[in-house]
C-alpha cells in the first residue's frame, strides 16, 4: 500500500494511478489497484446531478470518505476539501481536522496555488497531509465564468510555475494539474520535486487521475477530449436492466436455479 512518503518520494518513478471513488462498493473494487483513491467533489456533479461542485460541503464529503474508507482498507485515500472551508487557516485546520477524526483518510486535497499556499503550510505544519490542485481548478469556476484550459501563453505558463513551486515550498506531498497545456504541464512538472498528478493536462506528470463515471463511461453525453471509456458502462447497465425488466415481466425470471 502506497503512503504519504512513498507517494511523496515517487517522482520521476512508475506513474501513481489514482482514481475518484465516492462509496464503499467501488472503492472495494478500486482497492489495492489504484495507487491513490480520491474522494473528489466532483461528486457533486457526478453523483448529485448539480453543475458544479460548489455546493459540496464538509457534512457530505465526510459521508462519502467514511463509506470509500470503509471498502477500500489497502489504498492511500484523499478527501478533497469542499468550497468555502478553508478561506482561512482556522476555518481550514478545523475542517481538515474533521477529516483525520472522523473518517481514515490520509490527506486532503485543496485547490489554489500562490494564493492557499498559506492555508496549506497552516494544516502540513499541523500534520495534516496535503495534495495540491493548480491549473484549471473547478471550485473557481463561476469567477473564471467557465472551465478554462490553463497555460495557453508564457505568462500564465508563469504563473502555474509560480503555483506549483508554493504549493511544494508550503508542505503539499504532490499535486494535481488540471486542464493545462501539455507543453506547459512539462515545464509545470519539472519545476518542482514533488509529483504531479496531471488530468486533461497530457502525459508529462508523474501520475495520472480520472473521475471513474468518467472512465467507466456512465456519463454517454459527457466525453470531453481528456477522458477515455475504459468500458461502456451506462450501455452495459441499461442493457442489463432491459433485461431484467424483459425476464421479469415475461416470467422467464427467477428459474429453478434461483428458487429455495
Ligand atoms: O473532484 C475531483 O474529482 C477532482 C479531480 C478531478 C482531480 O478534483
Amino acid at each position: 500500500m502506497q503512503t504519504i512518503s512513498s507517494i511523496k518520494n515517487s517522482k520521476s518513478k512508475t506513474p501513481i494511478v489514482m482514481i475518484t471513488a465516492y462509496d464503499a462498493l467501488f472503492a472495494s473494487l478500486f482497492n489495492k489497484k489504484v495507487d491513490i483513491i480520491l474522494v473528489g467533489d466532483s461528486l457533486n456533479m457526478s453523483f448529485n446531478a448539480k453543475a458544479d461542485t460548489l455546493s459540496a460541503n464538509m457534512p457530505i464529503m465526510l459521508y462519502h470518505t467514511k463509506a470509500v474508507c470503509a471498502g477500500a482498507k489497502d489504498t492511500l485515500i484523499v478527501c478533497d476539501m469542499p468550497f468555502g472551508t478553508y478561506t482561512d487557516e482556522k476555518m481550514a485546520l478545523k475542517n481538515a481536522s474533521k477529516v483525520y477524526q472522523e473518517t481514515n483518510a490520509h490527506a486532503v486535497k485543496i485547490e489554489g496555488g500562490v494564493q492557499r499556499a498559506h492555508i496549506i503550510k497552516a494544516l502540513t505544519s499541523n500534520s495534516i497531509a496535503v495534495m495540491g490542485h493548480i491549473g484549471l481548478m473547478p471550485q473557481f469556476v463561476r469567477r473564471e465564468g467557465g472551465y478554462k484550459i490553463r497555460g495557453k501563453n508564457e505568462e500564465d505558463i508563469k504563473q502555474l510555475i509560480l503555483d506549483a513551486k508554493a504549493v511544494e515550498e508550503a508542505g503539499a506531498f504532490c499535486m494535481v494539474i488540471e486542464g493545462v497545456k501539455a507543453e506547459a504541464t512539462k515545464r509545470i512538472s519539472k519545476s518542482v520535486n514533488i509529483p504531479t498528478i496531471g488530468i486533461g493536462s497530457g502525459i508529462d506528470t508523474d501520475g495520472q487521475v480520472l473521475v471513474w463515471s468518467d472512465a467507466f463511461g456512465f456519463y454517454k453525453e459527457f466525453k470531453p477530449k481528456f477522458v477515455k471509456h475504459y468500458i461502456n458502462g451506462a450501455q452495459l447497465i441499461e442493457d442489463a436492466v432491459q433485461t431484467y425488466v424483459d425476464e421479469v415481466k415475461a416470467r422467464t425470471f427467477p428459474t429453478q436455479e434461483h428458487i429455495y
